[in-house]
């Protein structure tokens, strides 16, 4: 069964699994990924930088050096076969690693609330013949997911976006599968990157919400530079 059942009833039934952004939204997004324009889901509108910059600013070479996207996905603990969702995929930075991190047998959902980056996720996957990754448009109150149907959910820089994190928390979990995992990854208050100081949430704040949601969490021990990790477990 689809893990996107109600936006994308077909999605399985696509060849290859790749498919167009199916859902229009009017939200639009904001500047993101190392970048200090950040902001949230709430103030989209109002200083939206053109895909192209915003891009650009995820896709920057010097990144990796800081995010550094296999740790980050060694964290994810996946294995061959999962289903693995990448919540704010963006223009799919970590797709690569997810894809080859769940291998033939697995399947990456790459869910974004912007078209343009679902495009953009898109084309990378054909370019880079991606071929167990999913791209698709969700809302952005709901990652539009069947119950039960994912193993893991990555969320990097993003979760500072969403409005009710609880409730959408709650929602990932009734996603996840027993055994299931969401990891958040997000900036430090001290970072020289990322979102204004004042959008930055605490690691303990993030551990509440998804305690709050019925994930036992816990902050990770890790070695990345500029952000924290946090484990939630189902
Ligand atoms: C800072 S970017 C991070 C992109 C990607 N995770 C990365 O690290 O390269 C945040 C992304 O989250 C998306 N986003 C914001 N609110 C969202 C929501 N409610 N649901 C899904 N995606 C959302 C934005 O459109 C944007 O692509």
């Amino acid at each position: 069964m689809s893990p996107i059942v109600r936006l994308a009833p077909s999605l399985n039934r696509m060849t290859p699994r790749v498919i167009p952004a199916i859902v229009l939204l009017a939200a639009l997004g904001s500047g993101c990924g190392g970048s200090s324009s950040q902001h949230s889901a709430t103030e989209r509108a109002s200083e939206l930088p053109d895909p192209q910059t915003y891009a650009a600013t995820l896709d920057a070479r010097e990144r990796y050096w800081w995010q550094q996207p296999k740790r980050v996905v060694e964290l994810l603990d996946c294995a061959p076969g999962m289903t693995v969702v990448d919540l704010g995929a963006g223009t799919g930075y970590f797709l690569p690693y997810l894809s080859s991190a769940v291998g033939p047998s697995g399947q990456v959902l790459a869910l974004d609330v912007e078209r343009a980056m679902v495009d953009m996720m898109v084309q990378r996957v054909r370019r880079d013949r991606l071929l167990n990754v999913s791209p698709g448009v969700v809302p952005p109150d709901d990652p539009a997911l069947t119950p039960r149907s994912v193993d893991r959910v990555l969320v990097v820089n993003t979760w500072h976006h969403l409005n009710d994190r609880v409730a959408y928390a709650q929602k990932l979990l009734h996603a996840l599968r027993p055994g299931g995992l969401v990891l958040i990854v997000d900036f430090d208050e001290e970072s020289p990157k990322g979102p204004p100081v004042e959008m930055r949430l605490t690691p303990s704040t993030v551990v509440a919400e998804l305690e709050s949601a019925g994930f036992s969490a816990e902050l990770l021990e890790e070695s990345i530079p500029y952000q924290y990790a946090i484990a939630g477990r189902r």
